[in-house]
């Protein structure tokens, strides 16, 4: 997976719980605690779970609350910073939510060994959508996070539920 999200991670757990709590998450992953991470760099999805379990102990909080705390702080703070770009001109949550599958196969296009996940849109309703998920990574939990971060962004209600491992279901406010 790709650093950036090590890197976001790592902010977070930062600026939430200190810096002493990121460097026992990556001790208690076996890492170095100086260990640094850049953007475009490579980390191994096995490494990538490691840190978030560790981080889950070290901070005391549920694997689902980890989801919710990252997928909140990727979107509001981290790539409204590193991606700002990817934001302009989107102007509601299901506005950026359709771009998503795009946004990720862009941003991945050039980058070797980049394994994005993509996404397929389908309507129940006017106002509900199905979000099927396409990775091999399995982290619904982390997406349903990640969507309900988008809700926070645009202060717009959404309801999310999963429906199984790979679909998830958003209901946008009227
Ligand atoms: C502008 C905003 C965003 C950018 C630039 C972005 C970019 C990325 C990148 C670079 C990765 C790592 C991919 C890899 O290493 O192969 C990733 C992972 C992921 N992204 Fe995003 N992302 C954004 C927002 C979102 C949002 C809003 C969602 C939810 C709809 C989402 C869902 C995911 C998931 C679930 C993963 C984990 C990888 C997987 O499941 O296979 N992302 N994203």
């Amino acid at each position: 997976m790709k650093g950036a999200i090590v890197q976001c991670l790592g902010d977070l757990v930062k600026s939430n719980f200190g810096n002493d709590k990121w460097e026992q998450s990556l001790e208690t992953a076996g890492m170095s605690k100086t260990t640094f991470f850049t953007p475009i760099q490579n980390v191994d999805d096995e490494k990538v779970m490691k840190i978030i379990e560790s981080l889950c102990k070290v901070a005391k909080i549920s694997p689902a609350q980890a989801a919710d705390a990252f997928g909140e702080y990727w979107v509001n703070v981290y790539a409204p910073k590193v991606y700002n770009s990817y934001f302009k001109g989107t102007n509601s949550s299901k506005e950026l939510l359709l771009k998503m599958d795009s946004i990720h196969d862009n941003v991945t296009k050039n980058i070797p060994n980049a394994h994005p996940p993509r996404f397929e849109y389908e309507w129940k309703g006017p106002q509900t959508m199905i979000i099927k998920y396409k990775s091999n990574r399995g982290l619904i939990d982390i997406l349903m996070g990640l969507v309900k971060g988008v809700g926070k962004y645009y202060k717009e209600d959404l309801k999310v539920t999963k429906l199984s491992s790979d679909r998830l279901q958003v209901i946008f406010p009227n």
